[in-house]
């Protein structure tokens, strides 16, 4: 066993606060970009003149079937990018590379959970040559299933390379994939079948997860009987379901509607020449969390999306062609479109995929694959890192991670005291940072050092990307002065912006172009250091970053109350050491029903099942009342210091029944 990590104090975190990384010489010498004065310049330039920048980028970087007329229409708060433009984004990310020595490269190293020998896992490597044909092949059983440009595809399965191919089978015929995150529940699928309207779910019989059996098929059973019931299934409605063999226990496959994608391989060709799209076609739609109990469909079209995801991939990871890059998010989540799939592709990079949990079979899995395949650009999340601190350093230790060349963040806020133990225990003091900031509806990075240009400090994801034009505002909207928090906003369009809410355009309006005027609000709280680096201080709607996923409140508090012995709910987050935030809920009960340990073990898997483990919440706390202000409304506030055993501070006075206060505080238990 490893031995714990020793205390840090919390004064050097504060301390190391001020320090500032400059970019190693080595490392300049050899990056796209190469001093902070270029990064700079290159900035000015594009968002002065921003079509001449797009339309260059643009024409370098992307392949065009047929080229784009106008670079921007623009009417708030509806973009089109590229207008006229036709192309593909299958066949950027292969084709383009068919007639390259790139073509026997890897493009995608697959490593599987379970392990063979004890310790690595099974492997397996496409090509780029070998992704294309498996990309053809599925795109033909798709068409011979009677998908259509336009249809929509929920894509539900487990870190196996098909779910890249079934991705990039969408985008070759133009049909709309929404990938759900294998973690989700029955319920959640339901809910995105219904809202997109999908013809077919693409699953697997189940997925590994820490040794165990996630059973998705069941799930999708489950989601369909859910939606049958609801009548909600419109016609034309997932009428397929195809299933990826990977667990190999035995399943229900209903006939006529359900098919084994081995099977369906049999009967097609790998010929398949990429459908030329509109610049705007949608290329997907991913659902996110917001503040109400609804979850969005984040809308993202083609050539923004792709260009955006092509460009920030190749600057903000300094890519070369002799990297392995290794981004360990799931390609359920934005992080894994842009940065497993569409990003590195379009690039020509050599990507690693990993289908488990970081800690299986031993704390150091991670470590392990990084010495396997020699990884030179990791890219991942506080809250790992958080845990593999937990962990202890000896884990990191025991292997030689001297391939590594670049460390990325992304997802929340990177403490200053993971940032050194990232930088020193990972990257043995010689590896770039780049904290990244960004959000599914951004669709790809926004505010990020370039790793060759920018001096870091722990804690801040620096300055905007190109084209980015980001501002720390206050309630009316007007700039804040340094060293001031207020909100984040973006000022101007930007390509691989979200183009909407899918089916939902006053929600899109509301939601993001209403709360500053002529401004994208990003739901975050700010502040500028006086070099005008921004320090993201996390989310100010009611929407939480556990783990780095957003979980919106009141999509718990509607999970709790329709159990049946739930009278209402209130959650809140509490501030948690190696989550970031943590959930807490306060549940008051319909009359006759026990304040039971039981039940609120029940609770907790209720709200799994209802959404996903990700939003279990960590502390159910039963309440004979809430604290509720004389109109009615819950101080959420309150609650909040509650939860973090804080002292109850600032106006009590709207509060309806003083006493619920006190009777939250000191809970019975
Ligand atoms: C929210 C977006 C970006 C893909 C993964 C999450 C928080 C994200 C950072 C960062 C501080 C960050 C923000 C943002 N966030 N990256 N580097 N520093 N906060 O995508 O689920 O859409 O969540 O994650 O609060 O709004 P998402």
């Amino acid at each position: 066993m490893s031995k714990k990590p020793a205390p840090r104090a919390n004064i050097s975190a504060l301390l190391q606060e001020k320090r500032v990384f400059k970019p190693a010489a080595e490392f300049s010498a050899r990056a796209h970009v190469k001093t902070f004065a270029q990064y700079r310049k290159l900035w000015l330039e594009s968002v002065r003149k921003p079509d001449a920048f797009w339309r260059k980028q643009a024409k370098a970087e992307l392949v065009w079937q047929k080229p784009f007329a106008k670079v921007l229409q623009w009417k708030e708060p509806f973009a089109k990018w590229f207008v006229g433009g036709r192309l593909n984004a299958s066949a950027n990310c292969l084709d383009k590379w068919l007639e390259t020595a790139h073509a026997n490269k890897a493009a995608i190293i697959w490593e599987g959970e379970p392990a063979t020998d004890g310790r690595a896992g099974e492997e397996r490597v496409l090509t780029f040559r070998q992704l294309h044909r498996e990309v053809c092949r599925f795109a033909n059983v798709l068409k011979r299933h009677g998908i259509k440009r336009g249809d929509r595809i929920i894509i539900y399965l487990p870190m196996v390379p098909e779910a890249v191919v079934a991705m990039l089978a969408c985008a070759r015929i133009g049909a709309v994939h929404s990938v759900v995150f294998g973690g989700f529940s029955a319920q959640s699928v339901a809910d995105r079948v219904q809202d997109s309207g999908a013809r077919m779910i693409i699953t697997s019989d189940g997925g590994y997860r820490r040794g165990a059996i996630v059973a998705l098929k069941k799930n999708v059973d489950e989601a369909l009987a859910i939606t049958d019931a609801n009548g909600d299934r419109p016609a034309k409605s997932c009428e397929k379901v195809i299933v990826v063999r990977r667990t190999g226990h035995e399943i229900h496959l209903a006939e006529g509607r359900d098919f084994w994608w081995h099977r369906e391989l049999d009967y097609v060709d790998a010929n398949c020449p990429a459908v030329p799209l509109d610049s705007e076609a949608p290329l997907f739609i991913l659902y996110t969390s917001g503040s109400t109990g609804k979850p969005k469909g984040i809308l993202h079209t083609t050539a923004g999306y792709l260009l955006g995801a092509k460009m920030t991939h190749k600057y903000v990871f300094d890519v070369r062609d002799e990297d392995v890059f290794w981004c360990t998010a799931d390609v359920g989540w934005v992080t894994g479109h842009s940065y497993i799939v569409y990003g590195p592709l379009a690039n020509g990079t050599t990507c690693v995929m990993y289908e488990g949990a970081p800690n299986w079979p031993e704390p150091d899995r991670f470590w392990r694959i990084i010495e396997k395949y020699r990884v030179s650009i990791l890219y991942t999340a506080p809250t790992a890192i958080r845990a593999f601190m937990k962990w202890g350093d000896d884990w990191v230790k025991k292997h030689d991670l001297s391939s590594l060349r670049l460390l990325g963040s992304v997802g929340e806020p990177i403490n200053p005291e993971a940032w050194m133990w990232y930088h020193n225990v990972v990257g043995g003091g010689r590896c770039p940072i780049v904290d990244t900031w960004w959000q599914t509806e951004t669709g790809a990075i926004m505010i990020t050092p370039l790793p060759g240009a920018t001096p870091t400090k722990p804690g801040t994801a620096t300055l905007p990307f190109f084209g980015i034009l980001p501002e720390v505002v206050d309630d009316s909207g007007k700039p804040v002065p340094k060293n001031t928090g207020g909100k984040l906003v973006v000022r101007k369009p930007w390509p691989w912006m979200l183009r909407g809410i899918w089916g939902d355009p006053a929600r899109y309006k509301e939601t993001y172009w209403s709360e500053v005027k002529h401004s994208y609000f990003t739901g975050d709280g700010c502040r500028q250091d006086e070099d005008g680096y921004f320090w993201i201080v996390g989310r100010i709607d009611d929407v939480l970053n556990v783990a780095g996923h957003r979980i919106g409140t009141a999509e718990v508090e509607s999970a709790l109350v329709s159990h049946p012995s739930v009278a209402e709910a209130a959650v809140v987050g509490r501030p948690d050491e190696l989550k970031g935030q943590a959930l807490v809920c306060f549940v008051t009960l319909k009359t006759g029903q026990a304040a039971t340990q039981d039940l609120k073990n029940e609770l907790r898997n209720h709200v799994g099942k209802e959404i996903g483990p990700v939003a279990k919440p960590d502390d159910v706390r039963f309440a004979d009342a809430l604290p509720k202000t004389r109109s009615g409304k819950i101080m959420r506030r309150l609650l909040k210091q509650i939860a973090s055993g804080m002292e109850i501070k600032g106006d009590t006075t709207t509060l309806e029944d003083l006493s619920v206060l006190a009777k939250l505080s000191n809970p019975d238990e």
